[in-house]
């Protein structure tokens, strides 16, 4: 009997094990990620390196704000087999309590980058190190070195590179220029000029020049380079490493001179040199950019924009700041955009945007997923991966037909009002004429479900997803009566101050129940709602945060009904199942990536 349950076991667990794996291999950008410890992973604008079979994620381990005592800072590292489960190793470089120390607490490290060099066996470690009490002036790159990849890192020095050398490709006719800051206004065109033609590059000549953001790319020669914003964050350089990796050799390139870059992250895919760039601005996200050479020390040349969503996506490369690009050791063509969603007053923790590199053609893109499995190729909206399938997901919208909606009155899908546009489906009052628009309905009735949309409000919409919708109560009168999850663009739509303690506000159970934990993306900005039903019980989520937890039919629910607007509705929220709806009440809203499944 023992025997047959432990054979048992054991055909059971491998497969018990690989569910679970395979589970986990989600990525959710932007949503908290724990360590084996359940702790905030904290490691920002970091990087990854691979070795022996492991990965070993390197970056800055911030401090909270309050934390008086700055000697527990430094760069964190963590090791992962799969990416997904990250174990905190401890700092692998510390700061150190000797006031004699350029490295002592109260300096800033940022960007901290983790090579091997194969030659001499050690691990190399460099950052951008601002000293104590100088905020950004230092603009200098520091190094550390050790024989075991999770450290402890010996701090050697830090230094301003390239003192006393001229760039590799500086033509001759720059090093004679005399014109100096004092005679030129920040930002006017001559001064615009003047950088491009080199005017740091000249002043910080003697003493090294500047170096803030930066990465570190071993090429495939094996040669390392230290690639850093110069000259006042205007032009990047690419440093080259001496073979040791642990100092300058002087021969360095200057890149995209003049045209603020920050944030280099580079890759080699197909053939070429791609680098994601970000521009200056702080904290705050900005525009992404994307530049491609065939030779990493140039030329380089600009191709725009790599992110695909919407306008204001875009602009702000999905609340991302680029830090460092992956590649997959599974497959040459696979790599991961790793970002960083800087939260300034609270760094610690800042989340981590991940997202996969997709190809058009020869160019890389990136486009936003709420989450997307590491052994799953990432498949377009609207669509489901094998694994939903398996898992029992369905859609309720394939992105160009309305077959599974219908005016929750008329029966059909209105004619105008709502429309299907390059996957969405949007309600826009404003294109609605003489019987059109209107709240529309699924076609089918669900009862115990997990529901998920995405949806994208302008400035000043309000809608709702509703649910247990009876479209036939009082013979169609109340047809749109229901549980809702709001949706509503809280900054600007003042029904958001209506209601009891907030509950008509973005992601609330409306006029019930006031959500908690609310973290909008914004307008013209994708955010996905769950809401899931089971039995009682009932929540609502936004963006992975729980927002709305309760049971329906208890004495509290009624009591809540009882001083609401529905206060006068029989069994309000009560019914085993209803239809879904969604809500025409007054601007603009998008939906898409419309997946049910029924418990
Ligand atoms: C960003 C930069 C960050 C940090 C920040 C400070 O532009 O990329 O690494 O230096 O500025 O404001």
């Amino acid at each position: 009997m023992k025997k047959s349950i432990i054979f048992l076991v054991m055909i059971l667990l491998p497969s018990f094990l690989t569910a679970q794996d395979k589970n986990s291999l989600l990525i959710k950008p932007g949503e908290i990620w724990s360590d084996t410890d359940g702790k905030n992973i904290n490691a920002h604008g970091g990087g990854i390196l691979m070795y022996k079979g492991t990965y070993y994620w390197f970056g800055e381990s911030r401090l909270p704000r309050s934390e008086k005592d700055r000697t527990h800072y430094g760069v964190g590292c963590y090791s992962s087999k799969d990416l997904i489960n990250w174990k905190n190793e401890g700092l692998a470089l510390q700061v150190i309590n000797d006031t004699s120390s350029l490295l002592q607490p109260g300096c800033v490290i940022e960007r901290p980058k983790v090579i091997f060099n194969k030659k001499t066996g050690k691990f190399v470690m460099w950052f951008h190190h601002e000293l104590k009490g100088q905020g950004y002036r230092a603009a200098m790159t520091g190094v550390a070195v050790s024989d075991r990849v999770t450290g402890p890192y010996r701090y050697l020095k830090s230094l301003r590179p390239d003192a006393g050398a001229w760039p590799q490709n500086f033509p001759d006719e720059y090093r004679k220029l005399t014109v100096s800051e004092k005679d030129l206004k920040s930002w006017t065109e001559e001064w615009k000029k003047a950088v491009r033609e080199g005017l740091f590059v000249r002043r910080d000549m003697a003493g090294g020049q500047m170096a803030r953001d930066m990465t570190l790319f071993v090429d495939n020669d094996g040669k390392a380079y230290h690639i850093h914003s110069s000259e006042e964050n205007m032009t990047l350089h690419f440093s080259e490493l001496t073979d040791d990796y642990l100092d300058f050799t002087g021969r360095y390139y200057r890149v995209l001179p003049g045209e603020s870059n920050e944030a280099p992250a580079l890759f080699f895919a197909k053939g070429k040199y791609y680098m994601f760039t970000s521009g200056t601005t702080g904290w705050k996200p900005n525009p992404g950019r994307l530049a491609v050479a065939d030779k990493l020390t140039g030329v380089w040349t600009p191709l725009g924009n790599p992110c695909r969503g919407t306008e204001e996506e875009n602009k702000i490369t999905f609340g991302s700041q680029s830090t460092f690009v992956l590649q997959m050791p599974d497959n040459e063509n696979r790599f991961i955009y790793m970002g960083d969603r800087w939260i300034p007053a609270d760094l610690t923790n800042s989340p981590h945007i991940w997202l996969p590199v997709e190809w058009e053609n020869k160019t890389p893109v990136i486009r936003w997923y709420f989450s997307w499995d590491l052994n799953e190729p990432v498949v377009p909206d609207n669509t489901l991966t094998d694994k939903e399938k398996k898992e029992g997901w369905k859609l309720l919208f394939d992105g160009s037909t309305p077959q599974m909606w219908m005016n929750a009155k008329a029966k059909t899908f209105p004619a105008s009002g709502w429309a299907i546009n390059e996957g969405t489906l949007t309600v826009d009052p404003a294109t609605k004429a003489a019987g059109g628009g209107g709240d529309i309905v699924t076609r089918d009735k669900f009862g115990n479900f997990e529901l998920i949309v995405d949806f994208n409000y302008t400035t000043g919409a309000n809608s709702g997803i509703k649910y247990f919708v009876d479209t036939e109560a009082e013979k169609g009168a109340l047809a749109s009566i229901g549980c809702e999850y709001q949706i509503l663009d809280d900054r600007m739509n003042p029904d958001a101050q209506a209601g009891i303690s907030g509950n008509h506000k973005l992601a609330s159970l409306y006029d019930l129940i006031p959500p908690v934990n609310v973290k909008d993306n914004g307008a013209g900005i994708w955010n996905r709602a769950r809401i899931i039903v089971n039995g009682p019980h009932i929540q609502h989520w936004l963006n992975g945060q729980l927002t709305v937890d309760c049971e329906r039919s208890t004495p509290a629910w009624r009591e809540l009904v009882s001083k609401s607007k529905f206060k006068d509705f029989k069994g309000f929220g009560e019914a085993p199942d209803g239809r879904l709806l969604l809500q025409d009440h007054g601007g603009e809203v998008s939906f898409r990536n419309l997946k049910i499944r029924e418990f």
